[in-house]
């Protein structure tokens, strides 16, 4: 079958896929904030439509928590499942937005033109660039060149809770040759690239509690015992000088990069002054003697994501607080353990209190790093497509976020997964002003279209 008649189909449909993307844009599906329940659902029953409107079987499936879209279209050839989601990131801080976030908007800027929205890169764009392929394929062919599932879920940016129970209970239905997963990025704007790595997340939130009311601090301070001094001095504790992490066994099963991975990211020609400076900063911040780019892609990290206590309103108010709370959220590389990491930093947390004071945790979520085994055929048929696309040749990459799912496939399908995404560094992800480029998105419906030829 013809990819070029596919490739002009997209080229010639781009402005009807991007006003598509709008319109799922405008849905604020916000998982993590209940507030949002029925957006997310909309957002749910737009991609049912949408599937439909494409001859795939898509059904809405119930959970605990937000609904999965999940679909199937017969066809010949290997039968790949496609996964990405629908929920994006709360938008706060709001006022450092320059539009409402869900308005989407195409925007010149000096970088090229951009699709400015909450969830444009994150992972809306990115899973319609699948979407689309698949259409554009069906309107030249009638039919595509592989049998396909699609597998959408709308709880990813709160973790997937509802994740590893669906995909038990629907192991026979999701069993495929391949999972392809669209919610990573780009080297840059000229490299594409397969993530062969992610780092787990283990998520912790505590709260101290002193006096048992906020207090007058002239009244009381000095004698009282101040919550946010307690937790200060804890989170401070969580780093020695170095930048190493100080909880009690966390480094175990941190492996060292071994030297082929070493001299194939030197290859990268990874800029750090470049990646740095365009955030404003000057000096990687991690664990002495490690490269940028190992900190992001192959050390884990202890970051404090919140903190919360006393009087934060405009002006002043001389408060003692009864609470002081914080976020934490830990990245795994290698094979260390989340649960064991969690009990040993609540162990560490519960040994430095002082009298009086009493600590309470909840978790958010904990799974661990994935590596994926690049050397079964579809990566290098990958590989090759992708460097077919793009100006340059594609490159296995390493990933600092976490994708809770990645591991799940091989663990509980025995589906080995691929990932694939068009993203790039200055997208803006949980960030305000979140954007895709055109170009990623024109391109990758373009980098799909050729990695299904390729792989059927
Ligand atoms: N798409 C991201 C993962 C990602 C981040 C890929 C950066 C490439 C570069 C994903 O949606 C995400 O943000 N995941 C969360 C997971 C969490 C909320 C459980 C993350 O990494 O913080
Ligand atoms: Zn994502």
């Amino acid at each position: 079958m013809s990819l070029d008649a596919v490739l002009a189909r997209i080229d010639t449909d781009l402005p009807q896929a991007t006003d598509r993307l709008m319109e799922l844009l405008r849905i604020p599906s916000i998982s993590t904030d209940p507030a949002y329940k029925a957006d997310c659902d909309r957002a749910a029953d737009w991609l049912v439509a949408d599937l439909q409107s494409l001859g795939v079987k898509t059904e809405k499936r119930p959970t605990p928590g937000h609904p999965m879209v999940v679909g199937h279209l017969d066809g010949d050839g290997p039968h790949l499942l496609f996964y990405g989601h629908y929920d994006v990131q709360p938008v706060d801080p709001l006022e450092l937005w320059d539009r409402d976030p869900f308005d989407p908007e195409l925007q010149d800027t000096p970088r090229g033109r951009v699709i400015r929205a909450r969830g444009a890169s994150d992972d809306k764009g990115q899973l319609m660039t699948f979407v689309e392929a698949c259409r554009a394929w069906k309107a030249v062919h009638g039919s595509l060149p592989c049998r396909l599932t699609f597998f959408l879920e709308g709880e990813e940016e709160s973790g997937s809770p509802s994740l590893v129970p669906f995909m038990e209970e629907n192991a026979a239905e999701l069993k495929s040759d391949l999972a392809l997963i669209c919610d990573t990025g780009l080297f840059d704007s000229r490299v594409p690239a397969i993530t062969t790595m992610l780092r787990g997340l283990l998520g912790e939130e505590l709260t101290i509690t002193g006096p048992d009311k906020d207090l007058h601090s002239g009244m009381y301070g000095g004698a009282a015992i101040n919550p946010i001094r307690v937790l200060s001095r804890i989170i401070a504790s969580l780093h020695d000088d170095t930048g190493r992490i100080t909880i009690p066994g966390f480094y175990d099963g941190v492996p060292e990069l071994s030297q082929e991975l070493r001299d194939q990211w030197q290859g990268l020609g990874f800029d750090p002054d470049r990646f740095l400076g365009d955030v404003g900063l000057s000096q990687p911040a991690g664990e002495q003697g490690r490269s940028a780019l190992e900190m992001i892609w192959s050390r884990p990290t202890c970051e404090v994501n919140g903190i919360t206590g006393g009087y934060t309103g405009a002006g002043f108010k001389t408060v003692l607080p009864s609470k002081a709370s914080a976020k934490i959220s830990f990245r795994l590389v290698g094979t260390q353990d989340p649960l064991k990491i969690r009990e040993n930093f609540r162990q560490m947390v519960q040994d430095m209190l002082p009298p009086d004071c009493a600590v309470e945790f909840s978790g958010h979520g904990a799974g661990p790093a994935g590596m994926f085994d690049t050397s079964s055929p579809p990566y290098e048929l990958a590989r090759q497509a992708l460097s077919d696309e793009w100006p340059d040749e594609a490159a296995y990459i390493g990933c600092g976020g976490s994708i809770p799912i990645a591991g799940h496939f091989a663990e509980i399908l025995g589906t080995p997964p691929m990932l694939i995404g068009f993203g790039k560094d200055d997208d803006q992800i949980h960030s305000p002003n979140e954007k895709y480029d055109l170009e990623s998105f024109h391109k990758g419906i373009r980098s799909w279209a050729r990695i299904l030829a390729a792989l059927s």
